[in-house]
């Protein structure tokens, strides 16, 4: 029998709990890159869900962030994110998830990120829409960019890529409501969910990052693609773009113009 959208939301809310409960602790950071960190948490969350997606699932394929990949039948595949926020979570700082999704025949079915400092449980089931605690969802109704609050975030090789992404975002700082870097993509895409941000985009993203959030994004009402307009967003290289259907085709627009330097306006 394959999962259902209760068995996601049960390991979410009790890889929360093993959040919840290392909040405040001194944690033993580990750097994976100059700016990428990891901590004991991200690991206890992750071993958590390994064990009880394995334990039902044997045979499905689990794409993790600190594990890797773990091989089974590739029809039946989880991404996890143990800990979508992990710099916010070392600081003390109140904004971070877990995030899981099932995806059956490389269609994402089910996907479920879990806020457990607000206590809110996003969530969706392929074509019967998105909900935050039992509450559906439905994205904002902007249809200015030049109204629009949106989100982004920046790759943790930010210091060394070109396509670092601070050349579009002071394009849209300048075109937009404002530009939010909050921390948590998954949280990010949720947010587009609850029409609390207009739009969100992001370049270095990778699958475990968005792939239950841009399920829940996308039957809330967004259009949901690559940067690109691309609607593979999971391929890599990852990259997202998330808003209605107005404002998406103006951030669209914007992405597309001549791609912008590092840090440098052309
Ligand atoms: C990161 C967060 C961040 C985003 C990065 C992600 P992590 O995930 O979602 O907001 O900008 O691209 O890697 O490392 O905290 O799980
Ligand atoms: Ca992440
Ligand atoms: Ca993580």
């Amino acid at each position: 029998m394959p999962p259902t959208i209760n068995d996601l939301e049960m390991l979410a809310r009790q890889a929360g709990e093993i959040l919840r409960a290392g909040r405040g602790q001194a944690l033993h950071v580990q750097h994976k890159g100059v700016i990428d960190l990891v901590t004991e948490v991200d690991h206890r969350s992750e071993r958590f869900l390994i064990d009880g997606i394995r334990a039902r699932y044997p045979e499905d394929e689990i794409v993790t962030e600190e594990t890797g990949n773990l091989s089974g039948r590739s029809c039946c595949r989880w991404y996890i994110d143990p800990l979508d926020g992990t710099v916010n979570y070392a600081h003390g700082i109140p904004f971070y998830c877990v995030s899981i999704a099932y995806e059956e025949e490389k269609i994402v079915q089910l996907g479920v990120v879990y806020d457990p400092v607000h206590d809110e449980l996003f969530s969706a089931e392929r074509g019967e829409g998105a909900y935050v605690n039992g509450a559906r969802l439905h994205v904002g109704s902007a249809d200015l960019l030049d109204q629009s609050l949106l989100a982004t975030g920046f790759p943790y090789d930010v210091r060394s890529n070109p396509e670092n992404n601070l050349g579009h975002y002071a394009r849209f700082a300048l075109r937009s409501l404002g530009v939010r870097r909050l921390g948590s993509a998954a949280l990010d895409l949720c947010y587009v969910a609850a029409g609390r941000f207009d739009g969100y985009w992001e370049t270095g993203v990778q699958p475990w990052d968005v792939a239950a959030a841009g399920l829940i994004a996308s039957e809330a009402g967004a259009v949901v693609t690559k940067i690109t307009g691309a609607a593979n967003y999971l391929a890599l290289p990852c990259s997202i773009l998330a808003a209605n259907q107005a404002v998406h085709s103006q951030m669209l627009a914007l992405l597309q113009q001549r791609p912008p330097v590092a840090g440098r306006l052309r």
